[in-house]
């Protein structure tokens, strides 16, 4: 493993970090106060194209593979988680049709996420159904050529502004999560609406809400794969996209660690700049390291994981045991990192006058979304015992 990412990945980099600091620095903090989605920011990445970074060429992406989106998500999430999110999202929801789509499915929709026209969301989980996404109740019933869903999905990012939904439904209770079924929903399916948008702790600029089916009717051409292939279409999803929750955990943890030092070197107390007690270096210094630790580890994985071909095959067990160890350390160095520098702002960290109660309300989803840091565990867990 080499310790310099390729020269591509950096230029990138280079390229995201200038977009960050111009546009999105400066709305940041309303973004979050208004807790209304971001259509400016959407826009500004549709022009750097950084939608397109996880798609296929061949299907208007770009290609650049999981490093380089991890790259991306963390420059701007460094920033505002929001942005970060926007992209790993794209990911999520684009990435089951990567991995089950059919030729005629990927043309017809991969493109149009690729340029960031459609927003892309995905529907997993239930009230009933969170962590045990086996558990899924929303039901499918064939009629024809169509399926008819109902259901509720809740807790889904994008819901409301994705043109494109990826959902999980039942259609056979009696085999479980052997009876799932992945499906494209569109945004203007007849019997498909957007229910409660829920107001949330952080990554307020988001939506999350319920995605409601009565009586939906999708198009059985929008089926993702064979009947009952839908729980392994999720897993083989998230046991690649969890390596962007990693990648926006590092860039809030970097982003909380940049202020906590520029404040530090700033801030008098006793007569001196309050970066001058060692108290206080040693949590800058703790705080670096971990950080650090999180970027290795998230980039290790990414790029274990480009090393496999994106299909349904299941991945080899150490990439995925990878994957998961990236998203669990990460967050919950994110977790820790924004707290500590909430703490070096003393009172200050605790008004909305500075960013850094923002981050550490933003880092608390990264520990529970795309899997609880619980589930990760326990998926690293089962592949070193079956490994
Ligand atoms: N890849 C491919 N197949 C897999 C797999 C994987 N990683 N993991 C399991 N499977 C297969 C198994 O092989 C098994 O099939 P066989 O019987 O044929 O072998 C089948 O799926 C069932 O597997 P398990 O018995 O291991 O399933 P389980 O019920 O114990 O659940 C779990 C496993 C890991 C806990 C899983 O339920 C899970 O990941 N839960 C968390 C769900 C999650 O991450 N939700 C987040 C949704 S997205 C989001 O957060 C919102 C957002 O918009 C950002």
């Amino acid at each position: 493993m080499t310790y310099r990412l390729p020269e591509e990945v950096e230029a990138l980099r280079r390229a995201v970090q200038e977009l960050a600091e111009t546009r999105i620095r400066p709305r940041a903090a309303e973004v979050d106060r208004e807790g209304a989605f971001p259509w400016d920011y959407v826009q500004w990445l549709r022009e750097h194209d950084l939608f397109a970074l996880g798609i296929p060429e061949e299907y208007g992406g770009l290609g650049a593979g999981l490093l380089a989106l991890a790259v991306a998500t963390e420059e701007l999430s460094r920033v505002d988680a929001v942005a970060g999110l926007l992209v790993a999202v794209q990911e999520l929801g684009t990435l089951p049709i990567i991995l089950a789509g059919t030729e005629e499915q990927k043309r017809r929709f991969l493109p149009r996420c690729a340029s960031g026209e459609w927003l892309a969301a995905f529907g997993l989980t239930e009230p009933e159904a969170g962590s045990d996404a086996a558990g899924t109740r929303t039901r499918a019933v064939r009629e024809g050529d169509h399926y008819v869903l109902n259901g509720l999905k809740h807790f889904v990012t994008n819901a409301g502004v994705a043109g494109v939904y990826v959902v999980f439904a039942s259609t056979d209770p009696q085999r479980g999560a052997k009876g799932i079924t992945a499906f494209i929903v569109e945004a203007d399916t007849p019997g498909f609406s957007i229910g409660r948008l829920q107001h949330k702790m952080g990554i307020r600029g988001s939506t999350t809400g319920e995605l409601v089916f009565r009586d939906a009717r999708v198009p059985a051409t929008n089926r993702l794969g064979e009947e009952g292939e839908g729980f392994k279409i999720a897993m083989a999803t998230l046991d690649r996209t969890r390596t962007n929750i990693a990648a926006q955990a590092v860039g809030i943890a970097q982003g909380a660690l940049d202020l906590a030092l520029e404040y530090a070197k700033g801030r008098r107390q006793f007569g001196q700049p309050i970066a001058e007690f060692q108290g206080i270096q040693f949590m800058l210094a703790d705080m670096a390291m971990q950080t650090e630790a999180a970027r290795q580890l998230l980039y290790r994985a990414c790029a274990r994981l480009d090393e496999e071909e994106t299909t349904l095959r299941r991945l080899p067990a150490e990439a995925s045991r990878l994957s998961a160890m990236a998203k669990a350390f990460a967050s919950d160095v994110a977790m820790k990192v924004t707290t500590d520098a909430v703490q070096i702002l003393g009172g200050y960290g605790y008004m909305v006058d500075y960013p850094a109660e923002r981050m550490m309300r933003d880092a608390k989803i990264t520990q529970i979304y795309e899997g609880t840091n619980q589930i990760q565990r326990l998926v690293i867990a089962r592949s070193l015992l079956d490994g």
